[in-house]
């Protein structure tokens, strides 16, 4: 055991945290209160990012109008997606795939304009950015779990629609709308498991060894 590992305790909520987060689409209203709102979105800000970048931006939407439009461009591209799925269209209009009329916060996880210049981490892969936003809302998702609040990841909208109704400047992009809030219960298992949608394969199928598709 290494000298800075946490104690038994410790260590233990951070996996527990880990293995009971879950994407949430159900939500028992109620609000955050604003310090708590603070403190997971400093978790989110505290993430790694691409040359330091930090190309995470965030927009509360606290209003109620916005938050009804926002939903209308999800459900066209639900409806859109479900289109696109073909023979697993109807049961993909049974998912429920957004929380955003019950949730207590409606927050959207944006990358920032003007990150062209931002050259350390990016020069072969410019979706570094992508990916430190990502960590950005995991971080935010974890804090929230270990704070007994549920967060939902929708990625169902048109990125440039989106874009339009919260005002953005060119070479911005929304990510993510998260939905956030108190909730009834966790789902023991991922929604779309729950709802046989998916199913979750294991880790061993997706490790190899030195050489893709060894197994060690
Ligand atoms: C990048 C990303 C985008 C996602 N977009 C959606 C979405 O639009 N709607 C939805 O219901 N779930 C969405 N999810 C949630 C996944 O369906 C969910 O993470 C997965 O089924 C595993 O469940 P779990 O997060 O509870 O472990 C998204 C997750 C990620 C990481």
């Amino acid at each position: 055991m290494s000298d800075h590992a946490y104690s038994a305790a410790e260590r233990a909520a951070i996996y527990r945290a880990i293995g009971e987060r879950r994407d949430m689409r159900h939500f028992a209203g109620g609000s955050v209160a604003p310090e708590l709102l603070g403190r997971l979105l400093a978790a989110a800000h505290q993430a790694p990012s691409v040359g330091l970048m930090q190309p995470w931006r965030f927009i509360r939407i606290t209003q109620r109008e916005l938050r009804g439009r926002i939903q209308g461009l999800v459900e066209e591209e639900r409806v859109r997606t479900a289109e696109a799925l073909g023979e697993r269209s109807d049961d993909f209009m049974k998912l429920k795939v957004e929380g955003i009329s019950d949730c207590a916060e409606v927050l959207v996880a944006a990358l920032m304009d003007n990150r062209e210049p931002h050259i350390f981490g990016r020069r072969t892969l410019p979706e570094m950015d992508l990916a430190s936003l990502a960590c950005a809302i995991q971080n935010l998702w974890l804090a929230a779990r270990a704070e007994g609040l549920g967060l939902g990841w929708v990625s169902l909208f048109d990125p440039q629609a989106l874009a339009a109704l919260l005002g953005m400047p060119a070479g911005a992009k929304p990510v993510a709308v998260l939905c956030l809030g108190p909730v009834s219960e966790f789902y023991a298992q991922p929604m779309l498991v729950q709802e046989n949608w998916a199913q979750e394969r294991p880790l061993s199928e997706m490790l190899f060894e030195n050489q893709w598709g060894e197994r060690p």
